[in-house]
């Protein structure tokens, strides 16, 4: 077992990068800065505000996530990133539009004196997004090292002593791995042939692991998530994680299908519909982007229901994604989930759920989550992917061999006994030691 003593204390600020400083970027950075000014509290972060049980129900030990695992302290975080637009953090939040102009304002300085740092950008990868603010670089290797200078710059400038990143970019297009994505080597010849399947989150990627700073990816799209990265953040002793936070409707729908299934409840189909308004649904509106989230939302079902092994039950489902560009509505996204069920002697029912949900609002904590625990992590000499931080993810990478857990409880007694482990204690696994309780 795992004792504290064998994680790194902290020893100073932890720098959180986010390559994308838009609306979930500047929400998150905005609401931690609100939090620390005593105005709101971190509703929504399991890190902050969940408890964890230790040993037996009745002893009564319950401490707070927070006090029982060394995390970093909300006061000790420092923030930077990039954008393919100049604004300030501030700029950028009052162009979203998630908060109110009277949730900003008192935060206004702060939130303006974080600017991003030019982008690795190509629209080739972004379709609908034309950015201004970018690195010029003769190759892809050559940007990678922009971007791994520029953390070397902004640690030093912040008087952090480490780093975690959390991309909040755009969803880029869709790309499956291909020969290019299969080694460290092939990767690096890529980058300098300037290879089209590598795109420039892998090069954000690329540059955290190189610099010895943990990588999460907050969108769907191929990332950190193949063989290439994975060996270098196991070489480099670096944690990796993804991809997609696990927010709106696939939460609602990890929720839910457990729940479904383990009543033994059929499920003839499911279809979901959105309509969103932000920027990410504008970029979500190109047919390639719109890939990399139909992708990534789609094997949830599969992988909870399990089919194969329920073929009564699960066999014949049928689902629908569709995700709609609606300008009126900004990041206040509506999604109407028509889910067809059937019980005792196939009889059907069915089930509507209408979430009207923000977006940004449901994402922010987890990049809180993710940047402490991936700390956490990294500071543990846990390297490589980080399959106990799947309750985070719509689809959670595993390493080579695993299958997906998208179950948001199983992921949930994972993370938590993880963070036991972590913290010296035993797992829980609701079994009494006396036979008799059983
Ligand atoms: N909000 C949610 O609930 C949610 C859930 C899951 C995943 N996501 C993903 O999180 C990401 C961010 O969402 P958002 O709502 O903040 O979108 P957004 O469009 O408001 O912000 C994304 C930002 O990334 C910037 N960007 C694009 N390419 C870049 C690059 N190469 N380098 C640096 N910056 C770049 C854009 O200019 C933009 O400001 C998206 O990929 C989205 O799909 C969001």
């Amino acid at each position: 077992m795992n004792d504290q003593t064998s994680i790194k204390p902290i020893d100073g600020k932890l720098l959180v990068l986010t390559p994308g400083m838009g609306a979930v970027g500047t929400t998150f950075i905005a609401g931690v800065e609100s939090i620390r000014k005593g105005y709101t509290k971190p509703i929504g972060s399991v890190s902050q505000m969940q408890t964890i049980r230790l040993g037996a129900r009745s002893t009564n030990k319950n401490p707070l996530i927070k006090d029982f695992v060394p995390l970093a302290d909300l006061n000790d975080l420092v923030f930077g990133g990039w954008d393919v637009f100049p604004d300030s953090v501030y700029e950028a939040a009052a162009r979203a539009e998630v908060l109110k102009p009277s949730d900003l304002e008192p935060l206004k300085d702060f939130l303006h004196s974080i600017k991003p740092m030019p982008a690795a950008f190509d629209q080739r990868y972004v379709k609908r997004l034309n950015g201004t603010h970018v690195k010029q670089g003769t190759t892809k290797r050559d940007l990678a090292e922009q971007l791994r200078a520029d953390i070397r710059n902004k640690i030093k400038e912040t008087g952090a002593s480490r780093a975690v990143m959390v991309w909040c970019g755009s969803t880029e297009v869709y790309i499956s791995p291909s020969k290019v994505h299969m080694s460290i080597e092939a990767f690096e010849k890529g980058m300098e042939d300037n290879d089209p399947a590598i795109s420039p989150s892998q090069l954000y990627a690329y540059a955290a692991i190189k610099e010895g700073v943990a990588y999460a990816n907050g969108a769907p799209n191929l990332s950190a998530d193949f063989p290439a990265l994975v060996d270098l953040a196991e070489k480099e002793g670096v944690a990796i994680a993804g991809k997609d936070f696990k927010t709106g409707q696939t939460l609602m729908k990890t929720i839910l299908s457990p729940g479904l299934k383990a009543r033994m409840i059929g499920i003839r189909g499911w279809f979901s519909d959105n309509i969103l308004g932000n920027r990410d649904g504008e970029v979500l509106d190109d047919p390639e982007s719109f890939k990399s989230k139909e992708v990534t939302k789609s094997g949830v079902l599969e992988t909870i229901l399990q089919p194969d092994l329920y073929p009564d039950l699960y066999k014949d489902m049928y689902h629908k994604i569709r995700i709609n560009y609606y300008p009126p509505r900004g990041d206040a996204k509506e999604g109407w989930d028509n889910i067809d069920i059937f019980g005792w002697m196939g009889y059907p029912m069915q089930i509507k759920v209408n979430f009207l949900c923000r977006d940004s609002i449901l994402a922010a904590p987890i990049v809180l989550d993710l940047a402490l625990f991936m700390d956490l992590a990294q500071r543990a000499g846990k390297s490589g992917v980080q399959e106990w931080l799947s309750f985070f993810f719509k689809s959670p990478q595993v390493s080579e061999g695993h299958i997906q857990e998208n179950d948001l409880f199983i992921q949930h007694m994972r993370l938590k006994n993880t963070l036991r482990v972590l913290g010296g204690e035993p797992p829980v696994t609701h079994i009494s030691e006396n036979f008799n309780d059983l």
